[in-house]
């Protein structure tokens, strides 16, 4: 049997812009996460559940496009034959009569909020079935599996939720370059804030796409400045002035807000966050819906939680973003 864990993750900054090639920042959120176990089991066939979802079924009816048919496959496809892909039946190496596998998918971390509940689950599935069929792959292979699954949730994905989700690293991303993490300087928190409204990435990742073609000129401007203060944010994070990161989120919230990804309900939050007593905040991820992150002092951390629970929020993490050396 194997068991692996993937965190989610929050994106700090520089969502949207990201897709057209300018830096973002993101950092794992360790207080949910998405686990896969894989088992071998007497009952011939590759068995997949996912009780959060209501899903068990063999492989072979699952449609080509369903994301974790794909995770599964891709990962069949990667590895050197195996007598798993058809017959003869499984032997494994303990003997027994086992003649199938069993991959099983559970996550704490909420489905199309911006959390990386998608990445995540690929992330563990791979690294659970590709220890479990001795053949274990490397955080390069495994980011690179799980951003062709992406494809299927994002249409266009940057890559950002893959990568910081394999390496559970802070990272400075930036498209099609080598991943690059980076220094905190001083620890800093952060408070999550769930709008509880599902939005599916690929719809405003799309919606930026047909402004785009409109104006080019005109977002290309809204997308250098936000690359422009993911940029600086990670020098202030490297330095640990944190503290100079609140006029920055609410700068980026602004232009996100221009870009027209936001939502009534995220900027409620927003606002309920800055009024009682965050030093700055914005919304996070694709946006329409999902979540919003606000900056605090440490001890003010429950009351930004609780005012934003009353605003509104579905649910809310504390998380905070610590020292972490270069890889
Ligand atoms: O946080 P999510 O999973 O909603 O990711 C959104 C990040 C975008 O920049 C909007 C899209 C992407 O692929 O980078």
């Amino acid at each position: 049997m194997n068991t692996s864990s993937a965190p989610g993750k929050v994106i700090l900054f520089g969502e949207h812009a990201v897709v057209y090639g300018r830096p973002a920042l993101a950092v794992p959120v360790t207080q949910v996460q998405a686990t896969a176990t894989v088992a071998g089991t007497t009952r011939p066939g590759i068995w997949v559940e996912a009780p959060d979802i209501g899903l068990a079924s063999e492989l072979s009816r699952l449609a080509p496009d369903h994301p974790l048919a794909a995770v599964i496959r891709s990962v069949f496809a990667a590895l050197p034959p195996t007598p798993l892909r058809g017959t003869p039946p499984i032997c494994f190496a303990n003997g027994g009569r086992r003649k199938g596998v069993t991959i099983r998918v559970t996550s704490t971390i909420p489905v199309a909020a911006g959390l990386g509940s998608g990445a995540a689950v690929s992330v563990a599935t791979i690294r659970a079935l590709s220890s479990f069929l001795h053949s274990p792959l490397t955080n390069d292979q495994i980011s690179t599996l799980a951003f062709e699954v992406e494809k299927l949730h994002h249409g266009t994905p940057s890559g950002i939720d893959n990568t910081v989700i394999t390496y559970a690293k802070p990272v400075y991303f930036v498209k099609g370059q080598p991943i690059e993490t980076f220094r905190v300087g001083k620890p800093f928190t952060i408070v999550i804030g769930d709008t509880g409204i599902p939005a599916p990435t690929k719809e405003s990742v799309g919606d930026v796409r047909k402004l785009w073609e409109v104006d080019r000129p005109r977002w290309e401007k809204v997308f250098d400045e936000i690359g422009e203060i993911a940029r600086s944010a990670k020098e202030k994070i490297e330095s640990g002035e944190w503290r100079v990161l609140a006029p920055l989120m609410d700068a980026n919230h602004a232009l996100l807000q221009q870009l027209t990804v936001s939502s009534a309900e995220l900027d409620r939050l927003v606002e309920a966050g800055r009024r009682s007593g965050a030093l700055g905040a914005k919304m996070s991820g694709g946006g329409r819906g999902g979540n919003m992150i606000a900056l605090v002092e440490r001890k003010n951390a429950p009351a930004v939680a609780e005012a934003l629970k009353s605003a509104g929020a579905k649910r809310t993490i504390i998380t905070t973003i610590d020292r972490t050396p270069e890889v």
